[in-house]
């Protein structure tokens, strides 16, 4: 039997159904994945009741997953530690003791980094009953639908990003002097050409842009604002309601996610296994 791939009702993205290692597990049905992840920017496996030796194998159907950067033993699976665990419950041990906020704003992961992840999997393994979407906007759209002037003017432009924008409005969690010391600045063009397809998209992270080469830093913040409140219209935005087993996968060199700040209304804890899988260096 083969997969089933259905876009979903609103802007972008889609479901796929019937993916399995035992009955499809082959490099055409890979194959047929992979042209989804990159087609629809965001796609839901459904029905993955699997083990993490199995979310590993699936996340490798997409290229090579990447250690976590972030070195907190609270957050990787001890079994496999590649895999980190997201856990409403984890709180910031190494600073406030409070729960982390993680992922609760526009973003794109490990933006900072010079070949940030080219995609980012999730694992729903426990659900609230109610909250705890992840909501994207997709940047190709939201690229496309920018006027002339605008595509001119920011053609060409490099943003700056760091681990944490003073501008940002979420706090990262605190961090070990050793992961610190490595943190890496890089500069990526904000009109960015994706590798398979060549669209372009625009390349934006909230919480580590801080600047854009050649541009003070005030009007960097204006035309970043600008372009945020452009790519999280409405019409550009997708939001995934979680099903237990599912498995989400979304391209972050076409999209932003953020987690939906409604975890005072989780009356169960929200868990789930996570890769990264490697990227190139955006052009
Ligand atoms: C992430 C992230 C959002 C969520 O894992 O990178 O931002 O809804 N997650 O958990
Ligand atoms: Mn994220």
């Amino acid at each position: 039997m083969s997969i089933s791939i259905r876009p979903f009702d609103g802007n972008f993205g889609a479901e796929v159904i019937g993916f399995d290692f035992e009955t499809n597990g082959n490099e055409d049905t890979f194959q047929l994945l992979r042209d989804a992840w990159v087609e629809h920017a965001v796609i839901c496996i459904r029905h993955q009741k699997i083990e993490p030796e199995f979310f590993l194998k699936l996340a490798k159907i997409f290229g090579e997953p990447i250690p976590q950067l972030i070195n907190h033993k609270a957050f990787a699976l001890p079994s496999h530690p590649v895999i980190s665990v997201l856990s409403s419950g984890h709180v910031d041990t190494l600073g406030s003791g409070k729960p982390i906020n993680r992922g609760g704003s526009w973003h794109s992961d490990h933006s900072n980094t010079p070949q940030p992840p080219s995609g980012t999997i999730l694992h729903a393994l426990q659900l609230p009953s109610q909250g705890g979407n992840t909501r994207f906007t997709n940047q190709t759209l939201a690229y496309e639908n920018l006027s002339s002037d605008m595509k001119k003017k920011i053609e060409g432009l490099k943003a700056k990003h760091v681990y944490q924008s003073k501008y940002s409005t979420r706090k990262m969690p605190t961090r070990s002097k050793v992961d610190e010391a490595i943190s890496p600045t890089s500069f990526h063009p904000i009109a960015r050409t994706h590798p398979v397809t060549g669209r372009k998209a625009i390349y934006l992270n909230p919480v580590r842009t801080e600047t854009i080469e050649g541009m003070n830093e005030t009007d960097a913040q204006v035309l970043l604002d600008e372009l945020l409140a452009h790519s999280a219209q409405d019409e550009f935005q997708y939001s995934h309601e979680w099903k237990s087993d599912d498995v989400l996968l979304w391209d972050n060199r076409q999209t932003m996610h953020m987690a939906a700040a409604d975890s005072h209304l989780y009356d169960r804890e929200r868990r789930m296994h996570r890769l990264m899988i490697k990227g190139d260096t955006p052009f």
